[in-house]
Order: structure tokens, then C-alpha cells, then sequence
């Protein structure tokens, strides 16, 4: 992992109040060094998006992938990206799609698969951050072109957002504007400002 110390403080949450730290050291990069995951590392990170809570424990969620070294694959998830996420998302060591199932099992629409998949997916990525793998989602992607490509039915599934995985680079190896972004600082709107405490 060759990202400076400073660069990673950048990145890093200020919180006005205490948060954990898995929480303050997740965030979306873009530098992959295309170190391989190893496939049991996968695995783990999947099985943490499992234990996410889910309406019903419905489980509303899907996931295919593929690693890097399986070129044809991974060119072809990769190829539905759109031109903003193609450039620096070719290092990832894995491409994934999440993927929401619109009915319960007994057929009904299930309204909270969007609500859960989102669930799933932060759990993963909490897990991630906490064995040094980052991850970038990325709802910029053609959804006729990943619809068709991994042959699902759009009366049941629904590719929601791509998220590519892998270990940090120096972000100098990336072109503008991803290496601006990439040292950016990250913010967010203050608790005071979308949450009301009612007496
Ligand atoms: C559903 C979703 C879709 C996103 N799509 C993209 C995308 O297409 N390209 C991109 O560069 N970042 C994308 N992002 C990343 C967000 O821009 C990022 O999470 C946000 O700016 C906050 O930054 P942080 O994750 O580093 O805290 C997406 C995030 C989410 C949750």
C-alpha cells in the first residue's frame, strides 16, 4: 500500500462526534494497485453483506463477480461501466454488481429490496475496510448492457450498482480529474442538519 500517510489523513472522516473507526477510514478510491483479492477474501466479504438486516429477512441480494485474472469476464462487467468509471476502475483486483430481487418468494413486490441490497452493501464494505481492501460504488453503468450481458430477467432482478474492489495505489498514477478527486477531502452535511431531535 504506497498511499502517503498524508493522503489518507485527507481521506479519512472529521467527525464532530465519535464515530467507529472502520467508519471514519472507509471511503471511495479510485487508486488500485491490482493486487489480487484472494478468492477467500471474496468470500468473506460477501458472507459479511449476508448478516445485513433485511425486511422479512428477505435477503433481496445478489452478487456476481469476477477478479481481474479472469480476463474475459472481468472486461466484460468492466465494459458496461460508463466512460466517468472505465479509466481508473480497470485496476480494481475485483468487479462486482449488486443486484436486487424485486419479489418476495411468494411473488409480491418487495418494497424495502432497494433499502436492503443498500444494507448488504455497506456491511461489505465495512468489512472490506477492515481487512486494508477498498471499494468504490459506482451507479454509473448501462443497465440495458448489464441486463443483457448477464442474462437476467427485469421483471425479477435488477443490477443496482457495480463496486470494484482491490488495495490502494499512489493516487500520482492516476489521470485528471480522478487524481484531484482521489486527495480530495471527503465531507458530509453536519447531524444538526438532517435530523431533528422532537420533545
Ligand atoms: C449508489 C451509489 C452510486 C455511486 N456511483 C458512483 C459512480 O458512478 N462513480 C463514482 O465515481 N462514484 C460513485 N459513487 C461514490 C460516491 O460518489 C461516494 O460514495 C460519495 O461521493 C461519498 O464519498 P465517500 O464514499 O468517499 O465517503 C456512488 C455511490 C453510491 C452509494
Amino acid at each position: 500500500m504506497n498511499h502517503t500517510l498524508e493522503s489518507l489523513q485527507v481521506k479519512e472522516a472529521q467527525t464532530t462526534y465519535p464515530v467507529h473507526p472502520l467508519i471514519r477510514e472507509r471511503w471511495s478510491a479510485r487508486s488500485f494497485s491490482g493486487e489480487p483479492i484472494a478468492e477467500s477474501d471474496v468470500k468473506t466479504l460477501l458472507e459479511a453483506a449476508s448478516w445485513a438486516f433485511s425486511s422479512m429477512n428477505a435477503q433481496p441480494w445478489e452478487y456476481i463477480y469476477a477478479h481481474r485474472s479472469d480476463s474475459e469476464a472481468f472486461q466484460n462487467l468492466w465494459s458496461c461501466l460508463l466512460p466517468g468509471n472505465q479509466p481508473w476502475s480497470d485496476k480494481a483486483a475485483v468487479l462486482m454488481v449488486s443486484l436486487m430481487r424485486k419479489k418476495f418468494d411468494n411473488g409480491r413486490t418487495n418494497h424495502s429490496a432497494l433499502h436492503d441490497l443498500g444494507a448488504a452493501n455497506a456491511t461489505l464494505m465495512l468489512q472490506a475496510t477492515s481487512m486494508g481492501i477498498y471499494g468504490h460504488l459506482m451507479g454509473g453503468f448501462d443497465r440495458a448492457k448489464a441486463t443483457e450481458l448477464l442474462g437476467l430477467n427485469p421483471e425479477e432482478v435488477e443490477p443496482v450498482v457495480f463496486i470494484a474492489l482491490g488495495y490502494l495505489d499512489d493516487p500520482g498514477q492516476l489521470s485528471e480529474p480522478f487524481r484531484s478527486r482521489e486527495v480530495a477531502p471527503r465531507s458530509r452535511k453536519g447531524v444538526e442538519e438532517f435530523s431533528a431531535r422532537l420533545r
